[in-house]
């Protein structure tokens, strides 16, 4: 029988909740009656609406009980604050898992990436528990660190940030053994007055919730690198690195592209290894490194992590590619839709400039958001990384595209429009056989619209003429 996750008794002692109706015992936590399985405590947070309106829908679906902060009628456990009581609840898991080693994964891009990848390893390696998605805020990490069984052996949290001190206490929450912070850029700097160096301080504050004797992987490529090894160390750490540099604990000699994904010729720790991942994307030579290396110092093998990477396909938005038909040309299509800032969105070039096209090779760009006030520069930056990737054909929505546009050489121009829906019109006009085409931007831009339409022709395709550019 499953063990399980909570009984009302257990709720109360973590959160001091006065009890209401029968003892129950839960098997999961949600925080949304649309997710929420039979058997879940749900917790009725304040959102737009308060969660207390919830509750009676929660109760319908099978929930086990409510933590609520108006008394129901049920079982439940009412609480002055359900935000706190979920943060309790997750801080004592986290303490009665007490032979859990703990990992943090934060960094301007790819934090999803790593943690899904450490995740799918540790899965293997025992008793494991990991973020969804992208629950990396103040409700995220505490519903995460609820949901851990008491059994767990590793577990990995993705942590993220739009301003400074946000990390601090999420990370006190996890108390992490090992922290991981992927790359340091420009994202979210519109809230940051000192630009980059804001956010590299902000990301170190995930190092003042590490464990005695701490492990920090940090990215040797990266500018930050020396301030976040400082900071990891005035925190008790040891620091290994991985990237390209001499020295790296992880050190990436090459990358290769193989027929489907690449293949990493590293050394760790000073062995020579060789070995097959899925990801075609050059920035997965680092993230398999910093994957390996979590892997490694939460106490699973090497192995495992080398066999996880092999299989370790894109997530959605992330790289995914589709072979598809559209109106009778066949086509790759690489979708990186899921979001973008100056870092990711040159990586994201960089696996289209890598991409073998019988065709043209065509990037899809919509705006990245939260750039301030120099966001027309940091996005005419972009026409530099585009010449260097050899990109035949551009397209561009949004009113900061506007800018990289206004310098695109005419050869490359494909055509800008203000939004991302009225782009996937002449995407789909444009394409001929054998093109490549990545599309990429902000989830708020919605490069996903373009993705969609060429996914929804592929299924539909026009017999008439369409009016191809070509
Ligand atoms: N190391 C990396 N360098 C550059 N780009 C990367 C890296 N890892 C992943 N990416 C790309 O960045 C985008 C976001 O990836 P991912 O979702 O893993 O990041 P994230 O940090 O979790 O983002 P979010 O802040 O939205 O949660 C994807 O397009 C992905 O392919
Ligand atoms: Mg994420």
């Amino acid at each position: 029988m499953v063990e399980p996750l909570w009984t009302s008794a257990e709720i109360a002692a973590a959160t001091g909740g006065r009890a209401i109706g029968a003892p129950f015992v839960a098997a999961g936590v949600s925080i949304d009656t649309r997710t929420l399985q039979p058997g879940d405590l749900f917790v009725a947070l304040a959102g737009e609406r308060d969660g207390y309106e919830f509750v009676a829908s929660a109760m319908a679906k099978g929930a086990a009980g409510a933590l609520v902060t108006q008394a129901v009628d049920g079982p439940s456990l009412q609480v002055p604050n359900a935000l706190k009581a979920l943060e309790q609840l997750g801080i004592a898991a986290r303490d009665r898992a007490a032979d859990a080693r703990r990992c943090a994964v934060t960094g301007s891009v790819g934090k999803t990436s790593v943690t899904q990848a450490i995740a799918a390893a540790l899965k293997l390696a025992g008793p494991s528990h990991n973020s969804v998605l992208s629950y990396n805020n103040h409700i995220g990490v505490p519903l995460t660190l609820a949901r851990m069984p008491r059994k767990t052996k590793r577990a990995v949290f993705e942590i993220g940030m739009n301003h400074s001190g946000e990390i601090r206490p999420l990370v006190q929450m996890v108390r992490p053994h090992v922290a991981v912070v992927t790359t340091v850029g420009a994202a979210h700097t519109e809230n940051f007055s000192d630009g980059e160096a804001g956010v590299a301080r902000a990301k170190a504050e995930i190092f003042e919730g590490l464990e005695l004797s701490g492990v920090a992987i940090l990215n040797a490529d990266n500018h930050w690198f020396d301030l976040l090894k400082a900071a990891a160390e005035a925190h008790g750490a040891r620091a290994l690195s991985f990237g390209r540099h001499k020295g790296c604990a992880a050190r990436l000699i090459e990358m290769e592209t193989a027929a489907s994904g690449a293949v990493v010729i590293a050394e760790i720790h000073g062995q020579t290894l060789r070995f097959p991942i899925a990801q075609s994307g050059a920035h997965w030579g680092p993230n398999s490194l910093a994957t390996i290396l979590a892997v490694e110092a939460l106490g699973a093998p090497v192995e495992i992590a080398l066999e996880v990477l092999a299989d370790f396909a894109p997530l959605a938005g992330r790289g995914e590619t589709h072979r598809l038909v559209v109106d009778g040309a066949p086509i790759t299509l690489i979708d990186e839709s899921y979001n973008a800032n100056p870092i990711s969105m040159r990586a994201a070039l960089a696996t289209l400039a890598g991409s073998k096209a019988a065709g043209r090779k065509i990037a899809v760009l919509t705006d990245m958001l939260e750039m301030g006030e120099d966001a027309p520069a940091i996005h005419a930056a972009l026409a530099e990384p585009i010449a260097a990737a050899g990109v035949d054909l551009v397209f561009l929505a949004g009113p900061d595209m506007r800018a990289l546009w206004d310098i695109l050489p005419a050869s490359v121009r494909g055509a800008w429009r203000e939004t991302a829906a009225l782009l996937a019109i002449d995407v789909r006009c444009a394409i001929g056989p054998g093109d490549v085409v990545m599309a990429k931007g902000s989830k708020g831009s919605k490069a996903s619209l373009v993705v969609q339409a060429l996914l929804d022709a592929a299924l539909n395709p026009q017999t008439a003429a369409t009016g191809k550019t070509r």
